[in-house]
């Protein structure tokens, strides 16, 4: 059974293990920037329609250190790159390269790497790939750290958190998979409502009503890699895209709420609600937090309030921090609330005392999403 890797974002590595167990994935190992796991093809299908906290599967195909270009060349032509498209298709190499001595530069590696590939079909077929950076057939990701070279081939193509329902974003908007992986630390058992007071593009609630009503986001995508080899086994695909479709719920008995006081904001999280096809179950409505009242006795709150280096001057910031402590305290007693801080000193100004801290990357900013128990 091959061996798969699933990528995600720093901070996210342990809910992603949790999603692959629950989708029937096997020996989960959890490694920095993601996680490996066994399955056969079918199951690299399922993973990509259905991983809500990956950004992309790869398969890794070789592993090995090298310190010259022969070296590097001699290594890639072990694996047998034939076997995924036609010699007439086309390829890509993405390279990155850290502490590699005479690989100083990326670019020359992708070439490298590429010119070995490019070889083993003129050798066999007499005719070449071409290259094509933007839409290849194959993508191999090429990892060179410390001069030992992973290569991968990757199956997923747009990268996952791409789920093709956003029209538009709000500036220091949340990556998809980032927005589900923060739903799914708070430990939400889909029983019951969540609101967002500044769900900026809603993107925290549009992916709650996703898997609340058993959505497997890749259902919304046009494409993946995969579809593209020349192994790619449509009955297989067929069968796991019917048996997503067939677990769709039609109806929850609950709505989210999302607030935020940008009308822009309101306006994109309404249309990205609608082609995610969510748009009955998450109302979007125009008003300050600070006007709010708690809807229900007991409740959970998601947020990702402003940061202050992009969007407000730090003084609003910790103002709108402040506020939201106020308000948690006095409207919403017997409620959880988590937000997501990017900024210490931020959260500092609420002066409460959080029940639990995760370390979640948005970006390259390094956040904590801060668990408030308000009872
Ligand atoms: C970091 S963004 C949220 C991004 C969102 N999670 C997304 O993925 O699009 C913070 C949002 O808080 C909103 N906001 C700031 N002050 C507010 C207030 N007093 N009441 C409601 N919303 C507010 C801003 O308009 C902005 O859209």
């Amino acid at each position: 059974m091959p061996r798969f890797f699933a990528m995600t974002s720093r901070g996210l590595v342990d809910v992603l293990a949790d999603e692959l167990k629950e989708i029937g994935m096997e020996r989960v190992l959890k490694a920095p920037g993601g996680c490996f796991f066994d399955t056969n093809w079918a199951g690299c299908y399922r993973a990509n329609l259905r991983l809500r906290t990956a950004t992309r599967v790869v398969l890794p195909v070789l592993d090995f250190p090298a310190y010259k270009p022969d070296e590097l060349y001699h290594n890639i032509r072990k694996h047998d790159f034939t076997k995924y498209i036609a010699a007439d298709a086309s390829m890509a190499v993405d390279a990155v390269v850290r502490d590699c001595g005479a690989f100083k530069d990326q670019r020359f590696v992708a070439m490298k790497v590429k010119d070995a590939i490019v070889d083993q079909f003129r050798e066999e077929f007499d005719v070449r790939p071409d290259v094509d950076a933007k839409d290849p057939h194959l993508r191999l990701v090429v990892r060179g750290i410390a001069n030992n070279f992973a290569v991968s081939v990757d199956t997923t193509g747009e990268p996952l958190f791409k789920r093709g329902y956003r029209t538009g974003v709000v500036p220091a908007h949340l990556k998809e998979h980032v927005a589900a992986a923060l739903v799914r630390m708070s430990g939400w058992k889909m029983d019951a409502p969540i609101i967002d007071p500044m769900c900026g593009s809603g993107t925290i609630l549009i992916e709650a009503a996703l898997m609340a009503l058993n959505v497997a986001p890749g259902t919304l995508r046009k494409r993946f890699a995969f579809q593209r080899f020349s192994g790619f086994k449509a009955d297989e695909w067929e069968n796991e895209l019917d048996a997503a479709l067939a677990e769709e719920k039609e109806e929850l008995p609950f709505k989210f709420q999302g607030f935020d006081v940008d009308r822009e904001a309101i306006k994109i999280a309404r249309d990205n609600a609608r082609r995610a096809g969510v748009e009955d179950f998450v109302e979007f409505q125009r008003q300050a937090f600070e006007t709010l009242d708690a809807p229900v006795e007991k409740g959970l709150m998601i947020t990702n309030p402003p940061y202050g280096e992009r969007l407000l001057e730090k003084n609003e910031a910790i103002e709108v921090y402040k506020n939201l402590a106020f308000l948690l305290k006095q409207k919403f007693k017997g409620w959880e609330a988590f937000v997501l801080s990017g900024d210490p000193e931020l959260s500092k100004a609420m002066k409460l005392k959080a029940a639990r801290k995760f370390p979640v990357y948005n970006g390259t900013i390094e956040c904590r999403l801060l668990k408030y128990e308000m009872f």
